[in-house]
Order: C-alpha cells, then sequence, then structure tokens
C-alpha cells in the first residue's frame, strides 16, 4: 500500500510523468517489435585495394593524392561527439581512426632504397590513450582493413623527402574544420595538414581540392556489389524502424517515444545509429523539412512524418514514411497522400539509363502540379513551389546526400526518390487541406533496365499502411 502511494505522489510531483508512466504500462511497445536475422559480413581490404586501383587509374600521369582522416570534434569541455570518419578517407583505406592520412602516388616513387605506391600514416599505439578510449589499430591490423602494405607511424610524414620532380599534380580531400593542434605531437591531424601543405607551398605545388573532390565523387557514385549489401543491410534495418513504429504507435505517445523505438530497433540489429539526426514529425511540425526537435504529442487525425536512415559499416540509409496517427487515413490526407505517392512512382519510372539525375524530379513535380490544380490546392502553376519545395532525389552511399556526378543516371548509382506536399495552416487554398505533410521517401538502384526498390520491406501504399497498424504481423505486398 505505501508504495502504491508513494508511486502516486512521485506522479503527481511529476506532472506529465503520470500519462507517461501510465501510457508506456498500458502499451508496453517494445512487445510488438521484431528483429532482423544476423548479417556478418564486412568491407573486405581487397574492396579498399580496388578502389585505390581505381583511383590510380583516373589519375593524371606524375601524380599523388593525400587524403586525411576526420578529426574528432569537441561536444563540451572534454566531451567529444562520437567519432565519424571522413567518407573519401573510409572509401579508400577502410580505417576508422582519427590522426591518419593516405599518400597515394599514380606511379611508384622511390624513398630511401624501396618503392612505394602508397604509405597510409596511423598513429602510433599509447596505452594511456587506449585506457581512456579503447584499442587503438597497431600496423599490422591498419594493413589487413585497408590492404595498404607500408603502414608508418604519422609522426614519420614530416621528415619525409619526397621526390617533387616526379609529382607534378598535389590532389586532396576537402579536410574539416580541424579544433586544435596537439603542440606536443608532430603526428597529430593538424601537424600532418600542416605539414603537407607547407610541403607543397615550398615545391611550388598547389592542392587540388575542388578536382579532388570530383575524382573521388566520381568514383563513389558507383556503388560495387559490397557497397550494396551494406546499403542493403543499412534499409532493411530502416525498413524495420518504419515498422516497429508502425505495430506500436498509439495516440498521446511522443515523437522522442517513436525516436526511441526507431533508434532502438537500429542499434539492435547492428546499425552504428542513426546516419542523420532522425526526423519524426507529426502534426505542424512535418511543415519542417529537417524537424529534429520530435518533441510533439501525438494526436488523433494528424500525421506523422518520419524521415530515418540507419547507419551500417558507415553507409546510409534514408526513408520517409507518412503515417496516420490513428491507423486511418482521412479522406483529405488519403487524397494528398495518393497524389505524392503517383509522384513517387512515376518518378521511379524515369529514373533509369537514357535519362538525367534530374529528370525523376521534374516527373515526379510535373505529377504533383497537375495533381494539386486538380484537387483545387492550386491555380497557378507557378505555385507548385509552395507546396512542394525541394528535390526529389540525392545519391546514397557513405554519406546521406552522397557524392556523385548529378549528370547521366548510371547503373550502379543508388539514389533516393522522395517527393512530398506540405500545406500548412493560413496557406490560399480550402482550409480542408491545412495541416496535411506527406513526404515518401525510397533508396533505389539503376540498373541497366528499370529501378531496383531496395526498402520494399516497409508498407508505402495506403492500404498496406493502414493493414500493417491494424495487425502488427501483417506485412501485405503493396509494391508496383
Ligand atoms: N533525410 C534527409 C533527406 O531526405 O534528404
Ligand atoms: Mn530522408
Ligand atoms: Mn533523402
Amino acid at each position: 500500500m505505501r508504495s502504491i502511494i508513494s508511486l502516486f505522489l512521485l506522479s503527481f510531483s511529476l506532472g506529465n510523468g503520470v500519462m507517461f508512466a501510465q501510457q508506456s504500462a498500458a502499451q508496453n511497445p517494445l512487445k510488438n517489435l521484431v528483429s532482423l536475422p544476423p548479417f556478418e559480413e564486412e568491407l573486405s581490404a581487397t574492396f579498399f585495394a580496388e578502389n585505390r586501383e581505381r583511383l590510380r587509374d583516373t589519375l593524371p600521369d606524375s601524380s599523388v593524392v593525400a587524403l586525411f582522416s576526420a578529426p574528432l570534434k569537441t561536444r563540451s569541455n572534454d566531451i567529444h561527439f562520437p567519432y565519424h570518419q571522413d567518407p573519401d578517407f573510409y572509401y579508400f583505406t577502410g580505417i576508422k581512426k582519427e590522426n591518419a592520412m593516405l599518400l597515394l602516388f599514380k606511379e611508384p616513387i622511390r624513398i630511401e632504397d624501396k618503392w612505394y605506391r602508397e604509405i597510409l600514416f596511423i598513429e602510433d599505439k599509447d596505452p594511456k590513450k587506449e585506457m581512456w578510449t579503447g584499442k587503438m589499430l597497431g600496423a599490422e591490423e591498419a594493413a589487413e582493413i585497408s590492404g595498404v602494405g607500408a603502414v608508418w607511424s604519422n609522426t614519420q610524414f614530416k621528415p619525409l623527402q619526397l621526390d617533387w620532380d616526379k609529382l607534378k599534380h598535389v590532389f586532396a580531400n576537402r579536410h574539416l574544420f580541424v579544433e586544435g593542434d596537439d603542440l606536443t605531437h608532430p603526428g597529430d591531424l593538424m601537424s600532418l595538414i600542416n605539414h603537407f601543405y607547407n610541403k607543397c607551398e615550398r615545391a611550388g605545388r598547389p592542392v587540388l581540392v575542388n578536382e579532388g573532390e570530383d575524382l573521388f565523387a566520381f568514383l563513389r557514385q558507383q556503388k560495387s556489389l559490397e557497397e550494396l549489401r551494406m546499403i542493403q543491410r543499412a534499409v532493411d534495418i530502416t525498413c524495420e524502424a518504419h515498422n516497429n513504429v508502425m505495430r506500436s504507435i498509439q495516440p498521446g505517445m511522443t515523437e522522442n517515444q517513436l525516436q526511441a523505438i526507431i533508434e532502438y530497433t537500429f542499434r539492435f540489429n547492428g546499425a552504428d545509429g542513426p546516419a542523420f539526426p532522425s526526423i519524426v514529425a507529426s502534426g505542424d511540425n512535418g511543415a519542417i523539412l529537417h524537424y529534429t526537435d520530435n518533441s510533439g504529442v501525438l494526436i488523433p487525425g494528424d500525421l506523422v512524418v518520419m524521415d530515418i536512415g540507419a547507419q551500417y559499416e558507415q553507409y546510409a540509409a534514408d526513408i520517409t514514411r507518412t503515417i496516420p496517427v490513428n491507423g486511418v487515413f482521412s479522406d483529405e490526407q488519403r487524397q494528398v497522400y495518393q497524389l505524392v505517392l503517383d509522384a513517387h512512382t512515376v518518378a521511379i519510372r524515369y529514373a533509369r539509363p537514357g535519362y538525367k539525375f534530374w529528370t525523376p524530379h521534374e516527373e515526379a513535380l510535373r505529377m504533383i502540379g497537375k495533381g494539386l490544380i486538380k484537387l483545387g490546392i492550386i491555380k497557378e502553376w507557378s505555385e507548385i513551389g509552395d507546396y512542394f519545395m525541394h528535390g526529389t532525389s540525392h545519391y546514397l552511399g557513405l554519406d546521406v546526400h552522397d557524392a556523385g556526378i548529378y549528370s547521366a543516371l548510371k547503373p550502379g548509382d543508388v539514389i533516393t526518390v522522395e517527393p512530398g506536399i506540405y500545406i500548412p495552416e493560413g496557406s490560399p487554398c480550402d482550409e480542408k487541406w491545412w495541416g496535411i505533410f506527406v513526404r515518401i521517401e525510397d533508396d533505389i538502384l539503376i540498373t541497366e533496365d528499370e529501378a531496383m526498390i531496395l526498402s520494399n520491406s516497409s508498407p508505402r501504399s495506403i492500404d498496406a499502411i493502414e493493414a500493417m497498424m491494424r495487425k502488427p504481423d501483417v506485412m501485405v505486398e503493396d509494391q508496383p
């Protein structure tokens, strides 16, 4: 009895906590969550070695490429953000540690009495640092991961004498802002960058960063089979997260609680975590394209836009589902949703070789324009941008907005298709449409023929979404 009374007092004193405790007890969302079968693959040293070979093939004669790892970033005081490797550095090395650098030469160059095609510089193992932040890479392990034969201490870069007669062109990745130099360490990231730029300046070689970015983007755009397997895993986990929300959402829950279900599903299935801040936007929050507060309460009758993506082995998924909080779309929501879905379908039809990168967007825009006019939401073509104000596609890979050339669509490209319609309160149309925000986003692979949708394992049609929300263990086939 005493414990009941004190629980009651505690609930009373916590205010909103009362509602939260009651909801959690009543619905226990975790009981409906489903997990995926295990997946144990990782990228091989051969993959990274092949990427370096492809890079070498695209370089002009007498070139060198310097790739720097990402800096560690401070969150506050002495706490850091979780480390995320620079995508270019990762793509050519597979190394996920900081204070590292790769030098890659077009032709073998002689240093002292040996010939080198590439040298990877990494941080020396330091038992004191390992005690605080975990195991560091030894040279042998770094060689095994990357396939680079020559792995040196990062302190060996400063004294290195390069034969600049053989190095006419110097490319580098665009390194991110580095917060500070450890003055006692000649091989930390800032020292590597400074020594590199000083050497180039003394040798009269400009560092070609924009040109380097274009080369890396060209290579990264086309995904290999190994990469596709990683992307597919990130996509499968993300679909499962959407499905888990559909299985357990209840009015009165908070957006944050949906985010918890989503990110639980990510990590439980082996993802590194989210590839970008999860967007869980119910009601009017759906108007904010990159909403990340996720603090609203779910109200029956509202839609919730969930734009989320797991990261697996550094590869991102990016999938949006829009669902009704109470499990059933209203008539107006249905009409707008179906229009976005039609635009999505038509965009995918044009996502194939022979078309430009922007053709799917142009077709989606045309479909949405026609539909908005038909529904009476707009009168003039020029008003479309008020309701659909973003692009339909971007490349997807190591970055969620991945590197690529944005010209013709090619087999091996992975892109998103994500049309949307957003009708905020006060829009110049019948107010029955106000407060409807819909985005549908899928990840697709461009093939020789029609595009392959990688994210079919989460329902997308109105009927299939409603069916899954009604019967959490049923997945209705709904794909075109
Ligand atoms: N999640 C961000 C985007 O869809 O581009
Ligand atoms: Mn997205
Ligand atoms: Mn996207």
